[in-house]
């Protein structure tokens, strides 16, 4: 098959949801277009709408008039979303609020230790039994500030203490080992906060007035893009490009594995939208060389792993992610759920001391994809078995909808 054409693909749901969660406690009316259209938004929303937020629909554009949030009335249901839990644990905590947050079956098994032990450092009354989902947070009394390390390389962690040390009455500090994404940081400082960074040690001060709104297009979402650059490189003839995709360093580690496995790519239209760098990225049929991942490197790649190992399963040797411990905290095991579905379908791919090695060859048995109900597992694997096969079975379309629900229209729009 030849893929070929242009799209625009929706907003990138990291910063969607830091927009809908910083909006609403601005002071006034923020504007935010092309906002991630899958659920783990809709989570964010409700979560925040249970708690006092106004946020509506103007046919494509979403209005969020800045409120005073309030402790809700009722459970807070964060779906399967890591980012609604993690970060609105910060947020309604600088709010002084009191609150339960609860999930799906996969969110209920992911690892919340993370950020209890800040949050209780910052003041906050935690209850939850084994470190999971349900989390009941008692943030009454407020936040105080915290000088704080963060033990694991996660944007999630690292925003959950930005937001609540917005609620404390003096500066904090948060360390990072690796830099992760910085959009937290990056939009509140757009929106008035004092946030500043210098070797990798973040300073945040409380708020001492509310944000301003923001009025924003939100960049397209390059982990999204990673399925589209996988379905250009590895098939024969095909050219797509990419429009208005967010070029963030901390997330396009994606483009340069691809460069290392010899991937053609460029870059136009480079621009800045609400201080996050964005541009117009072309990809076009490749011959796939194997690689060695660092891990310094994986924080950049996190979310684009599974498409990667499926761009290695095409490559003319072995390639080598190092240190992917983290893969196994995500929406499933996806260390797990890689391997399994590579050796379901004739590519030899293992595990060593947390370290991910793909054999390249060609996937040469046809399987039914075994998505763990995880979107990306569902969107690397149907690109695997359509560059292969021409054809796709899924054991579950719906997970899909997580942060792409018009994926397969997209592959239609582009497929020649
Ligand atoms: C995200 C951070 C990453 C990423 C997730 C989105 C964010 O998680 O995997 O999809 O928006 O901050 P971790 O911070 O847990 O690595």
């Amino acid at each position: 098959m030849q893929f070929k054409g242009t799209l625009y693909l929706p907003g990138d749901k990291s910063i969607s949801h830091r927009a809908i969660m910083l909006s609403s406690i601005a002071n006034g009316k923020s504007i935010i277009r092309n906002l991630n259209d899958g659920d783990d938004l809709q989570s964010t929303i409700s979560v925040l709408k249970a708690c006092g937020a106004k946020i509506n629909r103007i046919n494509k554009t979403i209005e969020v008039e800045g409120v005073d949030l309030i402790s809700p009335n009722k459970e807070l249901d964060c779906g399967n979303s890591g980012t609604t839990t993690r970060l609105v644990s910060g947020l309604l905590s600088s709010q002084g609020l009191n609150f339960t947050l609860i999930g799906d079956d996969s969110l209920s098994s992911r690892p919340m230790k993370r950020i209890i032990i800040p949050l209780q450092k910052m003041g906050c009354n935690i209850s939850s039994s084994n470190n999971v989902l349900p989390l009941i947070i008692d943030a009454k009394k407020g936040t105080y500030p915290i000088d704080y390390k963060v033990p694991v390389a996660s944007a999630q962690v690292k925003s959950c203490i930005l937001l609540a040390a917005l609620g404390a009455d003096k500066p904090s500090t948060i360390q990072e080992d690796i830099l992760t994404r910085n959009h937290t940081e990056i939009m509140l400082s757009t929106m008035g906060a004092s946030v500043s960074v210098q070797d990798k040690i973040i300073t945040i001060n409380p708020l001492n007035s509310k944000l301003s709104p923001i009025d924003i297009t939100i960049p397209s979402d390059p982990s999204s893009a990673a399925f589209f650059a996988a379905l250009a490189v590895l098939n024969d003839d095909s050219e797509l490009t990419l429009n208005n995709v967010l070029l963030n360093k901390t997330r396009i580690g994606f483009m340069e594995v691809l460069k290392k496995m010899n991937c053609h790519l460029s870059i136009d239209n480079k621009q800045l939208n609400n201080g996050e760098e964005v541009g117009d990225i072309t990809f076009s049929t490749s011959t796939i060389h194997s690689t060695e991942i660092e891990s310094k490197i994986v924080p950049a790649i996190i979310d684009e792993i599974p498409i990667l190992a499926v761009v290695a399963a095409y490559s003319n040797g072995v390639t080598i992610f190092r240190n992917v411990e983290e893969l196994k905290y995500k929406e499933c095991d996806r260390l797990h759920a890689i391997i399994h579905n590579l050796n379901a379908f004739g590519i030899n791919a293992y595990e060593k001391e947390d370290s991910l090695f793909v054999e390249g060859g060609k996937p040469d048995k046809l399987a039914e994809i075994a998505t763990f109900h995880d979107h990306r597992i569902a969107m690397a694997f149907t690109i695997l078995s359509l560059t292969s096969f021409g054809k796709y079975h899924l054991d579950n379309k719906d997970c899909i909808d997580i942060s792409l629900p018009n994926f397969f229209n997209l592959i239609k729009r582009v497929a020649k």
